[in-house]
């Protein structure tokens, strides 16, 4: 009698995380749109919430909304205690040094405005060149071309190739003596493109360049380690990782952050105050002026709490499964033309269709009650490199299933059939 050896069954990485119980932290999820279930893709945008941060944010006005750093009373202290809390929960998230390299700001916009204007202001003058790609979403764009406008300073731009790739022999050649500074996206959001930035790093500080890294997509998809990256500043946003709207990190190497002039005047972010003289707060409190948004702060801390029980790792497993899956499904359905086919890809999946204009797959899609997000996504140097006004856009999250996946394939046949 032979012996059949059995190979043991493969345990898919989107089988072992538990997506179904996952989903049933997150309230929106169940509810229906247009009479079907709905289907939320538009997780580049903005990311649904947990309960826990939810509860977070109630519990924190039920029981210890009070202004911090200021109050000797017991609800002062809570609430300091809470929210200095999320500093920490913040700095092993990112793997920062110190929790003073940690400023809270509003999201990932507000922390590259901060750099532009305060080191972009000191250290960059006339004649001298901030260098950003061609991947940029418009919140590393903006705040730049502002400064360079101020300056006297020029915008350059390392240019990509047709899967949508930095070109990195190109960007290194665009390093000079006039570059001031760096800025990168680390995950594209309109085409998924994953930079190598611990590359970009290595090549700007050669030439004592620092760096900054755009986070937004990165923080929610992938396990961060800003020591490892080595880059001087990282900003992300809370919303874009299943946390509050109105509030994101700022990373800042110490040594940068204490030689910066302050973001904003205000309370909070002084030692003392005469009408001669202000000294400044020690880090990172001479960068967050004013009353500071707590509630969000400690929604934050909940976030990432709830981040770090799935495990980031589980998370990119999970959605380069359905990145894959849901690749190789739209793929096939003839006319429709994948925008950004980078190797090193995660968490978007943007496309085009013949004849169809993008908002009409929207708008299709959304009366199944499939959220996907039609447009430039605030990235349009990237429609022109591609020659076209906009694509349609799929971005996943920790909650979604292969079976949306099928549910958008089976939306997109119904697009050709309405509109073919
Ligand atoms: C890559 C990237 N950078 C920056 C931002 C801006 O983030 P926020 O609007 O949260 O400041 C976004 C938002 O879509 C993004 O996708």
């Amino acid at each position: 009698m032979s012996t059949v050896v059995k190979t043991p069954p493969q345990v898919h990485p989107a089988r072992a995380f538990e997506v179904e119980r996952v989903r049933r932290d997150f309230p929106v999820l169940h509810q229906k749109v247009h009479g079907k279930p709905l289907v939320y893709l538009d997780n580049a945008a903005t990311t649904q919430k947990p309960l826990a941060v939810i509860e977070a944010i109630e519990n924190y006005y039920r029981q210890d909304n009070s202004n911090i750093h200021r109050g000797v009373h017991a609800p002062s202290e809570r609430a300091t205690e809470a929210y200095e809390r999320v500093r920490v929960a913040a700095q092993k998230f990112l793997n920062a040094a110190d929790t003073k390299e940690i400023i809270f700001v509003r999201g990932t916009t507000e922390g590259i405005n901060l750099v532009a204007q305060t080191y972009g202001r000191k250290n960059v003058g006339s004649g001298d060149e901030v260098l950003i790609t061609a991947l940029e979403h418009h919140s590393n764009i903006v705040p730049w071309q502002l400064l360079c406008e101020e300056k006297g300073a020029k915008l350059r731009v390392a240019p990509i190739n047709d899967r949508g790739e930095l070109l990195l022999d190109e960007f290194e050649k665009l390093l000079s003596q006039k570059t001031k500074i760096v800025a990168v996206g680390h995950l594209s959001n309109a085409l998924g493109t994953i930079n190598p930035v611990r590359e970009i790093v290595r090549m700007a500080h050669a030439r004592n360049i620092p760096v900054l890294v755009d986070g937004a997509q990165a923080a929610p998809r992938m396990k961060i380690d800003v020591q490892a990256l080595d880059c001087d500043f990282y900003a992300i946003s809370g919303h874009k990782m299943y946390g509050p709207t109105g509030i994101g990190v700022l990373y800042g190497k110490t040594r940068l952050l204490e030689a910066m002039p302050p973001y904003q005047g205000g309370g909070d972010m002084i030692a003392s105050v005469t009408f001669e003289k202000t000294v400044y707060n020690r880090l990172p409190y001479k960068f967050e002026a004013g009353t500071p948004n707590i509630a969000d702060t400690i929604g934050l801390g909940a976030a990432i709490e709830y981040l770090n029980e799935l495990g980031l790792d589980e998370i990119e497993n999970h959605e380069a499964d359905l990145l894959s899956y849901a690749t190789s499904k739209v793929e096939s359905i003839p006319g429709l033309r994948v925008i950004g086919t980078a190797r090193e890809k995660a968490g978007v999946l943007s496309f085009v269709m013949e004849d169809i204009h993008p908002h009409d797959i929207g708008t299709i899609l959304d009366s199944d009650g499939i959220a996907v997000r039609t447009g430039h996504h605030c990235a349009q140097p990237v429609m022109q490199r591609f020659n076209i006004p906009a694509t349609a856009r799929a971005s996943f999250g920790l909650y979604n299933t292969r079976a949306e996946v099928d549910a958008l394939a089976a939306g997109i046949h119904k697009v050709r059939e309405v509109m073919g």
